[in-house]
């Protein structure tokens, strides 16, 4: 008989405790501990357990392989990876559901499954059929070193891993997998975190890498447990508008990695596409300069400089408290700028209403923008076009304009893309002088 041992997990954060709590001492939710029972499980005759191997080697005994990277077919994904899928590494791809994570694996499938190469896609929320009639709808091409496997049972799963021994395994979604070994139904803490070891046991152990869809809860974490986030060596979360095509792919972990690149993709009717000029995303070219109110700026994300336009609409107040609208900037980012405007270049903006909007609705931490954000309110404010230039620079209490990070990189976009006219820290210390510049 098997032995089992009993603990009682808290199903939001996972933590493990011996005996039922009312509050868990982790993360303070109240009654979210489950009791769990785990069946001691031992993989007798398992490939795993014959490839372990735990004999301690000296560093310079540690062979580093050249071709560790699998190169995924999308620049855009291999570049927030890193340059690539890394040989044996866990990745959490983690999103609103419809975002297009199924999608956006499926076609990593077609495009890795090569001659030589067989990639298994695990499918534990899709039949066989429909993840055929999708293929069919992404590509045309007859791929036949794809291979697809519909069950939800993590034990049987992790055995056809090992049969086929593919280059790369999708596991779709890692919260609908379940496993007699384990108490409790699919999607609990106990069943994912069971789940996700096994798979990741065997990415490091056979050296092929491993890809798990996450689902995400309302608050935007990884649903179940964030243990999960801890286990994987890459976090990815695909993010973007239901109702817009554009979707952005953040890493918010990697191991192997940068974890401020982004990669551009558009949802469009024949799967996903990468956008490798995405100069006109968030730039509504024909408003820009033509009426007061807008400015660009260039900001960066990652290491990747981009163009965007900055809106402002400032009207008189009827009510005693003004209003301030900020979208796609801090709120309270703009209430200092707003502040320093008023004091350091006597502009009396009080009694006024505020909206400031980032067009093609992307948030910016990036106190780089600053100045153009400044910019589109004293034009609106004072009815000005500021037309053809471009405003790169920090704001300072004392209203001087620092310089932004990567000045250079964002003055070469600029100019790139045909504005020749820039406001920086270059050529002006504080924001009076750009000003004064302006009324010239
Ligand atoms: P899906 O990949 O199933 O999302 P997820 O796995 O993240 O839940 O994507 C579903 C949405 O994508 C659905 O609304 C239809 C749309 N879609 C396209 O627009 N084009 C396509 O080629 C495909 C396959 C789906
Ligand atoms: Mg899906």
């Amino acid at each position: 008989m098997k032995k089992t041992t009993t603990s009682f997990v808290c199903q939001e954060c996972g933590y493990d405790s011996p005996q039922w709590l009312g509050k868990c001492p982790e993360c303070g939710n109240w009654n979210s501990l489950r009791e769990i029972r785990v069946a001691e499980f031992k993989p007798q005759n398992s490939l795993v357990a014959q490839k372990v191997n735990i004999e301690p080697k000296r560093l310079d005994q540690i062979k580093f392989q050249k071709k560790q990277r699998l190169l995924t077919g999308f620049s855009e994904l291999d570049t927030v990876l890193g340059g690539g899928i890394v040989k044996g590494s866990a990745i959490l791809l983690a999103g609103d559901p419809g975002i297009g994570k199924s999608t956006l694996l499926l076609q990593i499938g077609l495009k890795m499954a090569t001659a030589k190469e067989k990639v298994l896609y695990i499918s534990a929320e899709e039949s066989e059929e429909q993840i055929k009639l999708r293929a069919d709808r992404i590509s045309s091409k007859k791929n036949s070193n794809l291979f697809i496997v519909s069950s939800t049972n993590t034990d049987l799963v992790c055995e056809a891993i090992q049969k086929l021994n593919p280059a790369l395994v999708i596991v779709d979604s890692i919260q609908t997998m379940e496993s007699e070994n384990v108490s409790g139904l699919s999607g609990s803490v106990g069943q994912v975190r069971y789940g996700a070891f096994q798979f990741i046991k065997l990415a490091k152990t056979l050296g092929i890498p491993v890809v798990m869809v996450g689902h995400v809860t309302k608050e935007g974490m990884v649903a179940g447990p964030m243990v999960l986030s801890h286990m994987v060596d890459t976090l990815l979360f695909l993010e973007g508008e239901k109702f817009t095509s554009t979707r952005i792919l953040r890493s918010l972990k990697n191991r192997f990695g940068p974890v401020d690149e982004i990669g551009l993709f558009a949802m469009e009717d024949a799967g996903i596409k990468e956008l490798t000029s995405p100069e006109q995303l968030f730039l509504s070219k024909e408003s820009v300069g033509a009426v007061s109110g807008s400015v660009l700026s260039v900001t960066m994300e990652g290491t990747r400089p981009f163009l965007i336009e900055i809106q402002a609409l400032v009207v008189n107040s009827k009510i005693p408290i003004p209003r301030r609208v900020a979208s796609g900037i801090d709120y309270k980012r703009l209430e200092l700028l707003l502040a320093v405007l008023q004091k350091h270049c006597n502009i009396p903006l009080s009694g006024m209403d505020v909206f400031v909007n980032v067009a093609g609705g992307i948030k910016l931490s990036d106190p780089g923008t600053d100045l153009s954000i400044c910019l589109a309110i004293i034009s609106s404010f004072q009815n000005i076009k500021i037309s053809n230039k471009v405003g790169i620079g920090e704001v300072g209490l004392l209203g001087e304009v620092r310089r932004a990070n990567s000045l250079e990189k964002r003055i070469k976009e600029a100019q790139k893309l045909g504005f020749k006219d820039i406001l920086s820290s270059n050529k002006f210390k504080t924001l009076r002088d750009v000003l004064a510049s302006l009324s010239k």
